[in-house]
């Protein structure tokens, strides 16, 4: 059975994926799921419904829901953990001001999974900044495997192939590797010189490069607070989605030639990035479950240039966090 966690279960993006979780789609129709949702004591009483609604789903897959506030107890041999819980930003806010508010949720959950959570638990960090909170939490759990703990960039993937498919007036399954490098921040890099269009080079499609190398980099950077904008409240729905894709693609095998991106821990990179960031690179499952930083990409001066603007960003963020440390 997977113990599939999610924290800020009674938030607005748990709300989106805690039904599709308890659904099936991660593991398929014959995969039995236990729920394990983890919310503050303030908020903790806001659970009762969600579970009675799951009750009311009658899923056939689900066979068990654990819900609380206390972190150690529900990350109790959990598989799966989905780490939504922390503070949204509001309009006008950049991602990296809520280090303060949230570093601590981090610091905190980190420790209950070096000591409650399955020992090849796979963890992906949605909460922002991500990367930074993603590399909190893996430094206080030892002992599970760096590799397995993920930041979220996967939305920035799905904006990046929507955008090309939209431009190039072609379905998004037609749209194959396109990228996000660094952090999950306005200095993150979608990177289409890798990607391909119907097979070919995405350049060989779309003509217009002032859009490929200004716009396309710009809409995807700028959408999430583009949303919070209009919405008054951060992208949900759009999150949870991309949270079961990034899931998914963790924890499936990659098809030969293909890759997805995904905030991975940097140490060992092939790309000459500081070794202690959680960092998006393209990214493999292997056979074994292995994930694996894809090499050998030959990258341009320009995308070598934004790559490390994203860099210093994830250095100043790590200093800022007081990694390791509980003040
Ligand atoms: P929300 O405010 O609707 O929900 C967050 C929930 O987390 C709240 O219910 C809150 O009580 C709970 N929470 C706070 N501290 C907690 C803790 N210590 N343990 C457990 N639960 C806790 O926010 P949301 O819209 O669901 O967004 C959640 C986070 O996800 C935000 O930080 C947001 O910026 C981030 N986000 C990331 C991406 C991404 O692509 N990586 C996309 C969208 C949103
Ligand atoms: C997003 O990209 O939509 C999320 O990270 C929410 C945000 O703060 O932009």
């Amino acid at each position: 059975m997977k113990r599939i966690a999610v924290t800020g279960a009674v938030g607005n993006i748990a709300y989106s994926l805690i039904f599709r979780l308890a659904k099936g789609e991660l593991f398929g129709a014959n995969e039995p799921i236990a729920l394990h949702l983890l919310e503050t004591k303030e908020v903790a009483p806001g659970l009762k419904a969600i579970e009675m609604e799951l009750e009311d789903c009658a899923f056939p897959l689900l066979k068990e829901v654990i819900s609380g506030d206390n972190p150690e107890k529900v990350f109790e041999g959990t598989t799966h953990l989905f780490l939504v819980g922390a503070m949204p930003r509001g309009p006008g806010m950049e991602r990296k001001e809520l280090l303060s508010a949230n570093r601590k949720i981090f610091f905190e959950q980190g420790k209950a999974l070096d000591k409650r959570a399955d020992e090849n638990a796979i963890v992906l960090v949605v909460g922002n900044p991500c990367n930074t909170n993603c590399l909190i939490a893996l430094h206080q759990a030892e002992r599970l495997n760096r590799r397995n703990c993920h930041a979220m960039t996967r939305l920035d993937q799905n904006r990046a192939s929507a955008l090309l498919a939209k431009k190039a007036g072609c379905a998004v399954t037609e749209v194959e590797k396109a990228l996000i490098w660094g952090n999950h921040s306005t200095t993150q890099v979608p990177d289409y010189e890798h990607a391909t269009i119907r097979k070919k080079p995405v350049k060989d499609v779309i003509h217009d490069e002032n859009w490929l190398n200004t716009t396309f980099p710009s809409q995807v950077q700028k959408r999430g607070a583009e949303i919070i904008a209009i919405r008054g409240k951060s992208s949900a729905a759009s999150a949870a989605s991309a949270a079961i894709d990034a899931m998914s693609s963790i924890v499936h095998p990659t098809k030969e030639g293909e890759w997805y991106s995904s905030g991975v821990y940097s140490a060992g990179n092939p790309y000459g990035i500081d070794e202690d960031l959680v960092y998006s690179f393209p990214c493999r499952t292997l056979k074994d479950g292995t994930v694996q930083i894809v090499s050998g990409l030959s990258l341009s001066p320009e995308l070598v240039e934004k790559m490390k603007v994203s860099e210093k960003e994830l250095k100043e963020e790590r200093e800022a966090a007081y990694v390791g440390s509980s003040v």
